[in-house]
């Protein structure tokens, strides 16, 4: 299995996705806000790249059916119901609902890597899960780190590594890496027993934690607390039944 890792998405606009399945990681905090929705029963999650499309998506499914939420900055955008904090994602608040998400570096990446064979959405909270449906594909793997509004993210990177680290140990594959991911796993195997701490003092957590959502960083940490897949299905992000 060759695993290809891109440290931002930046090189996605010259990657060739077919034939292969992708991982979209983002710990801080999409992919763990898109995992917390899920398990409230949301119906499906619509990542959409900025307020205009996501206003847009709304008027066509219909605002009974739909709830708004996203961040810019960190913080909740006006008119939106929900912000980006995975604890938000109540049952009371998404049960049997689309919710329809814009955020910083997350969202946007599904729609340019919608041509894969399988798309999921990746976190710490799920990425065993993850691993598991990545392995039984049988497919070469691109996993792209959302970053940090074109730089490189600590916990993405991590979580990219971790990732490679059980398709190779607890998954047995063979794998052949970029030398990206095997940066990725290296970072990993150096900082496994501190994956909380690492988080925290990186550069996005410490900026969440300044604005008050120390406590997503620390839900965002938290290694297979929501062991669900979010997989892309025509722009969708479902759970997936496999
Ligand atoms: C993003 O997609 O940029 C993040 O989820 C930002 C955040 O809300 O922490």
């Amino acid at each position: 299995m060759q695993i290809d890792l891109f440290l931002t998405p930046v090189p996605l606009a010259k990657a060739n996705l077919e034939h292969k399945t992708v991982a979209v990681v983002d710990v801080l905090r999409s992919a763990t806000s898109i995992c917390a929705a899920l398990l409230s029963g949301a119906r499906g999650i619509i990542p959409t790249d900025g307020p205009g499309e996501a206003g847009e998506m709304r008027m066509k499914i219909g605002s009974e059916m739909t709830v708004m939420a996203g961040e810019r900055d960190g913080v909740r955008m006006d008119s939106f119901t929900f912000g980006n904090s995975p604890a938000e994602f109540t049952r009371e608040g998404v049960e049997g609902k689309f919710v329809i998400m814009t955020t910083t570096n997350g969202t946007a990446i599904f729609d340019k890597v919608s041509k894969a064979s399988r798309v999921f959405s990746c976190g710490l909270v799920n990425v065993s899960k993850v691993a598991e449906r990545v392995a039984a594909e049988k497919l070469d793997v691109t996993i792209v780190c959302s970053g940090q509004e074109g730089s490189f993210s600590i916990e993405d990177t991590l979580c990219g590594g971790m990732l490679i680290h059980l398709l190779e140990t607890a998954h047995r594959q063979r794998v052949t890496v970029n030398d990206a991911a095997s940066l990725a796993l290296l970072l990993y195997r150096t900082n496994k027993t501190a994956l909380r701490q690492t988080i925290q003092q990186g550069e996005h957590g410490r900026f969440l934690t300044s604005i008050g959502f120390a406590g997503d960083v620390e839900l965002a940490a938290a290694v297979d607390s929501i062991p669900i897949v979010p997989q892309l299905k025509e722009g969708r992000l479902v759970a997936d039944e496999h």
